[in-house]
């Protein structure tokens, strides 16, 4: 009986630890924060194209979102980060800080747009400026087939 208890507590601490391994992974973590960039650029167009009705309330904090995770983009491309399924290209860290330049132009740009939308016209427009940053790091560094 008591074995088992002990086994069943073996387990969970193993399992906990996987768990612990796989949120402290800086792969796994700038894939979710890509894919949520993802996810706010989805809810942008949508609105852009009439799909969802404009607000300008949640275009901003959409914006706004993709400010901090920009801002969060850095540090989860460590030094050694290659191995695993990542289509991050190794030029990455032979010009770190253009990489990151890229990642604060993103920021930046973010940032202002979130001011200037009033209607579906210039969230259009916001789109457009923002999303280039999205393609210009893409272009660049990460790997084209995946
Ligand atoms: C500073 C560079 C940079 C910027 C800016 C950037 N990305 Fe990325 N993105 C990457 C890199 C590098 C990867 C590959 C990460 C990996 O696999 O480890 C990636 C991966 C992705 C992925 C695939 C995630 C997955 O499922 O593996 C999506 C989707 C994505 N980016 C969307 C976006 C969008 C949308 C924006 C703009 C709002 C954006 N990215 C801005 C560098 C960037």
């Amino acid at each position: 009986m008591q074995k088992t208890v002990i086994a069943a507590l073996g387990v969970l601490i193993v399992s906990g630890l996987g768990v612990l391994a796989q949120s402290g992974d800086p792969i796994t973590q700038r894939q979710n924060l890509m894919k949520n960039n993802q996810e706010q650029v989805r809810t942008l167009t949508g609105m852009a194209r009439g799909q969802a009705p404009f607000n300008a309330a949640t275009a901003q904090a959409a914006f706004q979102r993709l400010e901090q995770n920009a801002q969060a983009i850095p540090p989860l491309f460590p030094p050694g980060s290659t191995q695993g399924k990542t289509a991050a290209l190794p030029v990455i860290w032979e010009r770190k800080a253009d990489f990151d330049a890229h990642a604060a132009k993103l920021g930046q740009d973010a940032k202002t747009v979130q001011t200037a939308i009033t209607d579906q016209a210039s969230l259009q427009a916001a789109i457009q400026r923002v999303g280039q940053n999205c393609g210009g790091c893409h272009e660049t560094y990460r790997r084209k087939d995946t």
